[in-house]
């Protein structure tokens, strides 16, 4: 099958209020557990790449790896740039076989955002690739910012549903609690944000620092109109929980292989649980 658009995953999962497991992978292992969860999960699947996966792995590495699994998968797949933030790679992923791309103007004025989301809509859209656009700031567990001051950094209603009809994006992420990271603290979700941008607008939005959310916040964010949940920490930990489980067991061990296969299988059990929750399971 050959990688599709992220419209394309979000319009059917609009249609059937569930939401799309986004996962971040930087090497073979992570695509091939992911690939191989939605297989056995029967469901659409979005990989995504961010600018430091890219550095790590090689554009063409990427493109190379998901192009091959997409070629024997039999569910629907895009390719996603994740927080793009140049506009040169966002251009370069294009080019290389990317179906979506998000730009991350959050460090821009309002305005400015606006402008620059808008002009990457003009090219991707000319070429059948999706855009993700973000207003408002979606910071890090780590960014260590006192409660109040991210009740603060929570993107206002209005600003959300004037950058989605300005630009024209195809999914919208905004500041409604979440952040990146391992969570301290379970996140307090601003439930109500997300019900009133999505009553308004009907735009798929996208539930970023998805790791660690409380599964019930999940299920009611999906219920309001959460289409897209990104998902990047837990993955590393699982693999890692994994990696490091069977280092302490066989500390002689020389192949690695012999290493990677069980934290690969152990991935793909975690992104299977993540798929039934977010309902996208059974949808391909
Ligand atoms: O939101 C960020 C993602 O978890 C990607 O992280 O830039 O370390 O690849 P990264
Ligand atoms: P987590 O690493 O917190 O799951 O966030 C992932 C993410 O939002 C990628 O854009
Ligand atoms: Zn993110």
């Amino acid at each position: 099958m050959t990688l599709v658009s992220l419209r394309t995953l979000l319009d059917a999962a609009q249609a059937g209020k569930y939401a799309i497991g986004a996962f971040n992978c930087n090497n073979m292992e992570v695509v091939q557990a992911i690939v191989a969860a939605a297989e056995e999960a029967r469901s659409p699947v979005i990989l995504q790449a961010s600018q430091g996966a890219i550095k790590y792995a090689g554009l063409d590495y990427i493109v190379s790896m998901v192009k091959a699994a997409a070629a024997k998968a039999t569910v629907p797949m895009a390719l996603h740039l994740d927080h793009g933030t140049d506009f040169n790679t966002i251009m370069a992923c294009i080019r290389a076989g990317f179906t979506s791309v998000m730009f991350d103007g959050s460090k821009y004025e309002k305005e400015e955002n606006i402008a620059r989301t808008k002009e990457i809509v003009k090219i991707a859209h000319a070429v059948g690739v999706s855009v993700e656009g973000e207003i408002g700031k979606i910071g890090g567990v780590e960014d260590d910012i006192a409660v109040d001051e991210r009740d603060a950094m929570l993107t206002p209603v209005p600003d959300a549903i004037e950058f989605y009809e300005a630009t024209g994006v195809d999914a919208l992420a905004m500041s409604f609690g979440t952040a990146h990271g391992p969570y301290k603290l379970p996140p307090k979700l601003d439930l109500d944000r997300i019900a009133a941008v999505h009553q308004k607008t009907g735009a798929p939005l996208v539930m970023h620092g998805g790791s660690g959310v409380p599964e019930e916040d999940v299920r009611k964010g999906i219920e309001l109109g959460i289409r897209k949940v990104n998902i990047d920490t837990e993955l590393r930990q699982a693999f890692l929980a994994e990696v490091r489980r069977q280092l302490a067991e066989r500390p002689d061990e020389l192949d690695p292989r012999k290493i990677f296969a069980p934290a690969r299988e152990v991935l793909k059990e975690h992104i299977k649980e993540k798929m039934r929750l977010f309902g996208c399971a059974g949808k391909a």
